[in-house]
């Protein structure tokens, strides 16, 4: 473990309720990461077409608009279309489910009681929003927060795709069985697609990206005895960052 995640292990085993801790690390063997990188640094720019540069902002906007026409019967039960968090620049995309009631309100994914929970377990291995990009894989909230169905699901997938194509992440972290599952084209659960290594693939776009698959923080709350298991995931997924290099945008 390097030494900046000794404050977050700590504190998350805290949070399982555990106050005692007994270790025999010698300080001197604890190697200090710095990233320092800087070719590492992405452009703010993506290419259309040989002529057109758009801004990344610009390709949201325009995947908005997309989106916004959608036929999905999700939007009229709806408050507000759900997009994104986080910044448009980050190497590292996280996928959720679906907006539930908080988010329907604020148009936000992920600001109700898992988004904390997912904030604190980001918060362990150093990012924060503004270090990643947040997105779900479908944009409106099913009523009664239910699972979305395979046909909300397909519906929503190519415009995720395009998504991923515009922020061009390093590694996309993909949370809960949903996101998992559809991206990963899976009939595993996320109970045997986490804890390994996955590409996702776009042929289409000719598209191979790192991912990795966490379990969901609304599961975690169901099922605190996972945690322990998400703290490994968060792990693998530091230890990825570091050793790549990534360029964590503050
Ligand atoms: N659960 C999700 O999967 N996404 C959200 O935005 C909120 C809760």
């Amino acid at each position: 473990m390097n030494i900046k995640n000794i404050k977050s292990f700590i504190e998350f085993y805290k949070f399982l309720g555990i106050t005692d801790c007994i270790s025999n690390v010698q300080r001197s063997k604890m190697k200090i990461m710095v990233d320092s990188d800087e070719n590492n640094k992405k452009t703010r720019e993506i290419k259309t077409n040989e002529k057109n540069i758009i801004t990344k902002s610009e390709a949201i906007n325009n995947l908005k608009s997309q989106i916004l026409n959608l036929d999905c019967n999700l939007k009229d039960v709806a408050t507000n279309l759900v997009l994104y968090d986080g910044n448009y620049d980050a190497d590292v995309m996280f996928i959720g489910e679906a907006p539930g009631a908080n988010e329907d309100i604020y148009g936000k994914p992920f600001v109700g009681e898992a988004g904390k929970l997912l904030d604190k377990m980001l918060s362990f291995i150093n990012l924060s929003r503004n270090k990643i990009y947040i997105t779900n894989m479908v944009f409106w909230r099913p009523p009664g927060n239910r699972t979305p169905n395979e046909k909300e699901i397909s519906i929503c997938l190519p415009y995720t795709k395009k998504h991923i194509k515009i922020i061009n992440p390093k590694l996309l972290v993909f949370v809960g069985s949903i996101a998992a599952k559809s991206l990963l084209k899976s009939k595993e659960g996320i109970t045997k697609i986490r804890g390994k290594k996955h590409i996702y693939e776009d042929k289409e776009n000719d598209i191979k990206i790192e991912a990795r698959a966490i379990f969901h923080p609304a599961y975690l709350m169901r099922n605190p005895i996972e945690k322990k298991t998400t703290w490994d995931d968060l792990l693998e997924i530091d230890e990825f960052i570091n050793s790549n290099k990534i360029l964590q945008n503050e």
